[in-house]
């Protein structure tokens, strides 16, 4: 029997309770795919599930870790879609902080000529989150004008990237200055539709920043963040203006373990809206969470489909960490500093 190596957490709450372990990974069953990991993506969630914020992960010990991607090694009965040696990406729901994993085919797609395992790991869930955000909910047509929240980040610039193929009019919102240039060098974006987002001033910061690039306000908001950047975001959506919230970063602990009672006021203090008032103000406010629609598999192909006219290039990993590193790489994420998609490479 083949071993592997896993990043595992016997309870969730702390990033210090990550070990690493070496075990026995049996045949893979009917319909499924044993994949030797050459990369695993990282996520804002795997970070959430390590600290016990993320109401998808399982009860008891699991295994962090959304996508990777890797080489076919060993196919189940009736996995006939993929054969040994294909090189693919993988979605799975946890576990995929591994060497190797017994992936369900369904959600294991060919690496697209020319990436590499790296960039393949670093491309479905973030991408596949803006395009549902922009596209599937936010109807985004050419001419709108969009707020991106955390632009620099991975669900960000594939949305900036999907975004300038809609010819939408872009306004990206950061949490540091450090951010900027990238976004200017790298992203296409010029300094004044770039907003340093501050907490007492975000407001006043949008006005500035409509009046600058001739914007009435915006037509569709993506926001991960929440906290009280959402309010000032709502109060400037144009009639008929959508705002998808698909996280809430804001309440991310800096720290290793999760500081309760702050989380709490935190919490308490969450954006709220008069559903009554949306309608006289004809606005629309729409969440999801991608890992919901787990079951959904025949939904995947359609996204692949849909995003595929909008990926030019592979996504820009702003960081790489060898696996043995996966707790470093993890608080690295954590520290709100990380540019584009980090990933672990085994
Ligand atoms: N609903 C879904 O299905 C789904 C799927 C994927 C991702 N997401 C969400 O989308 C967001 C982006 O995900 P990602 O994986 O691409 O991450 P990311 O944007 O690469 O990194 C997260 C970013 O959150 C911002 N942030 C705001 N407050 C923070 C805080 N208190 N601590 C740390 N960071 C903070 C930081 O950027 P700035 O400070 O520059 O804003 C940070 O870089 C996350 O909130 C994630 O949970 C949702």
């Amino acid at each position: 029997m083949p071993t592997r190596d896993v990043w595992r957490l016997r309870r969730a709450g702390s990033l210090d309770r990550l070990s690493r372990e070496t075990e026995e990974l049996e045949a893979p069953r009917s319909g499924h795919a044993r994949v030797a990991v050459g990369a695993v993506g990282l996520n804002f969630a795997d970070l959430a599930a390590c600290l016990g914020l993320y109401s998808a992960t399982p009860p008891g010990a699991f295994v962090p870790g959304l996508e990777f991607a890797g080489t076919v090694e060993a196919v189940g009965e009736g996995a006939a879609a993929v054969a040994p040696g294909d090189r693919v990406i993988g979605l799975t729901r946890f576990g995929g902080y591994a060497t190797r994993v017994n992936a369900d085919a369904r959600y294991l797609h060919p690496l697209p000529a020319g990436w590499s395992v790296a960039e393949g790991a670093a491309f479905p869930v973030q991408a596949i989150t803006a395009w549902y955000g922009i596209s599937e909910l936010g109807a985004c047509k050419a001419g709108d004008t969009v707020l991106v929240q955390s632009a620099a980040g991975g669900v960000g610039l594939n949305a900036l990237a999907i975004l300038e193929r809609l010819g939408a009019r872009v306004v990206a919102a950061v949490g540091h200055h450090s951010k900027v240039a990238f976004l200017v060098d790298h992203a296409g974006l010029e300094r004044r539709q770039i907003v340093v987002r501050d907490r007492g001033t975000f407001g006043s910061q949008l006005d500035e920043v409509l009046r600058v690039n001739r914007m009435s306000g915006f037509d569709l908001v993506l926001d991960a963040v929440a906290g009280p950047f959402f309010d000032p975001a709502y109060r400037r959506l144009r009639p008929g203006g959508r705002i998808v919230i698909y996280g809430a970063a804001d309440l991310m602990p800096s720290g290793t373990r999760t500081n309760w009672l702050k989380l709490a006021a935190r919490y308490l203090a969450r954006p709220r809206v008069d559903p009554i008032q949306m309608v006289s103000a004809n606005k629309s406010v729409m969440g999801f969470n991608l890992i919901w629609l787990w079951e959904q598999a025949d939904r995947l192909p359609r996204a692949y489909a849909g995003l595929a006219p909008h990926i030019t290039r592979p996504p820009h990993i702003g960081r790489r960490f060898a696996f043995a590193e996966a707790p470093a790489a993890l608080r690295y994420l954590q520290s709100g500093g990380s540019i584009g998609k980090v990933v672990l490479e085994v």
